[in-house]
């Protein structure tokens, strides 16, 4: 039997308020058990069906031939009628081109390029967290969170510094919002301010190039043609889009849990329990996305139920992540957590082009924090984003001592 999400529960997953007001783990709780594989009802009059369980979840991320991606990936666009960027960006097209594409940009993310931001990363973390240490309440979101990821992805793209808050702020409204009175026309027009930058930007490198990732891609051919600049424009756009707000999403989620759980916190200063496990924590717990979607190509089932050719699937890797099936104890936070297989970062072949780039930014926090600080007071419950999409914190007051 297929259930609606209003017998199971009244959350409204196309709702921002809906999921910023209720506690999302007692619902995805219930639906693992009751409704796994669900149907909702959209005020937009499109359905869609919600996956809840693990092993369900990793199979659609798998399935790249019967679950498509062509036509978006996060929900609210789906059910607004697609991405336009569909089979020009690589997070929202399908095989071949995403396998063609995703070759050429993960040389972007080849241990010789990362390796040539990692110092950088490193020391901007590390002189982030220094200027907030014991200097009373911080907002630790702006003062340190902020500034560390989208700075990290300019520098793979040798952005000018001067260019940088320009993009941060376009990004912050093109994704989510941090209020709910936002002018809803707001996400495009940033969206767009984005693109012509990099449009201006792909043409420019194309005249004089450079070593950089918007150089590359200015000089590469994808089956066999180049990109145009707009495709570029999309693609550099993909980077940030990715890179921005999730990692700063873990950063401050990261210090809220560090704060918030003492115990877990002395394991880590005492050297007891690794950063690598932390840092797979702290993905896991915090969930930055909090689900991805797909369209079906053709009929197939998930978890034991039909699908149709046509259906929007969303995966709540936020459900998946806590499902006591596969993670001991999946509401209690444990930076020694040895078991940890989350699907934040996805899987299959759209796994995060920069998980790699986002583990080390967290990692350098962690380890900054670790150095420099031996207590964190969070000082008030922090203010959720307000999104269908991320999960994570607009602001994080807190005095590092
Ligand atoms: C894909 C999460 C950091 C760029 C993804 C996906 C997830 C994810 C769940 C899969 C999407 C899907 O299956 O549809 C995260 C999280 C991050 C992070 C939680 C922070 C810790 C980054 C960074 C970058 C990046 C730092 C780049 C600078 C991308 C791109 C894709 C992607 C380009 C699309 C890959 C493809 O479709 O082949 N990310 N990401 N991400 N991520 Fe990340």
């Amino acid at each position: 039997m297929t259930l609606t999400a209003r017998s199971v529960s009244p959350l409204d997953l196309t709702d921002p308020a809906s999921l910023v007001d209720n506690d999302p783990y007692a619902y995805w709780e219930r639906m693992r058990a009751e409704a796994p594989v669900a149907w909702h009802e959209s005020p937009h009059g499109i359905g869609f069906w919600s996956v809840a369980r693990h092993a369900d979840v990793v199979a659609c991320y798998k399935d790249s031939a019967g679950l498509s991606s062509a036509r978006g990936t996060v929900l609210d666009v789906l059910l607004r009628g697609g991405d336009s960027a569909g089979g020009r960006m690589l997070a929202v097209m399908d095989r071949p081109r995403h396998r063609a594409l995703r070759r050429v940009l993960q040389q972007a993310f080849s241990p010789r390029l990362i390796r040539r931001v990692e110092r950088q990363v490193t020391t901007r973390a590390d002189n982030l967290v220094a200027a907030v240490v014991g200097t009373g309440p911080v907002d630790f979101a702006a003062e340190v969170a902020e500034a560390l990821p989208i700075n990290t992805i300019c520098d793979l793209l040798e952005l000018p510094a001067s260019d940088r808050p320009d993009l941060l702020a376009w990004n912050k409204r093109a994704l989510s919002s941090d209020a709910d009175d936002a002018d809803p026309m707001d996400p495009l027009e940033a969206r767009n301010e984005i693109l012509d930058y990099f449009v201006e930007t792909a043409r420019e490198r194309r005249r004089r190039p450079g070593e950089d990732v918007i150089s590359m891609l200015a000089n590469v051919r994808v089956e066999d043609e180049p990109l145009s600049d707009d495709d570029i424009a999309l693609n550099c756009y993909s980077l940030i889009l990715g890179g921005d707000e999730s990692t700063r999403m873990s950063t401050i989620g990261a210090l809220d849990a560090l704060g918030r759980h003492e115990d877990q916190w002395n394991r880590l200063t005492a050297g007891s329990a690794a950063v690598g496990t932390a840092v797979e924590e702290v993905l896991r717990w915090v969930t930055p996305a909090m689900h991805f979607a797909r369209t079906a190509t053709r009929e197939l089932l998930v978890g034991g139920q039909r699908i149709r050719a046509g259906d929007i699937v969303s995966m709540w890797n936020i459900s998946a992540n806590n499902d006591p099936a596969v993670f001991d104890e999946p509401r209690s936070f444990d930076v020694g957590r040895v078991h940890n297989p989350h699907v934040s970062l996805g899987h299959g072949p759209h796994f995060c082009l920069g998980a790699f780039l986002g583990r080390l930014e967290l990692t350098a926090v962690l380890n900054s924090i670790i150095r420099r600080v031996s207590t964190i007071e969070v000082l008030a419950a922090p203010p959720r984003v307000y999104s269908t999409f991320l999960f994570g914190y607009t602001e994080l007051r807190l005095v590092l001592r």
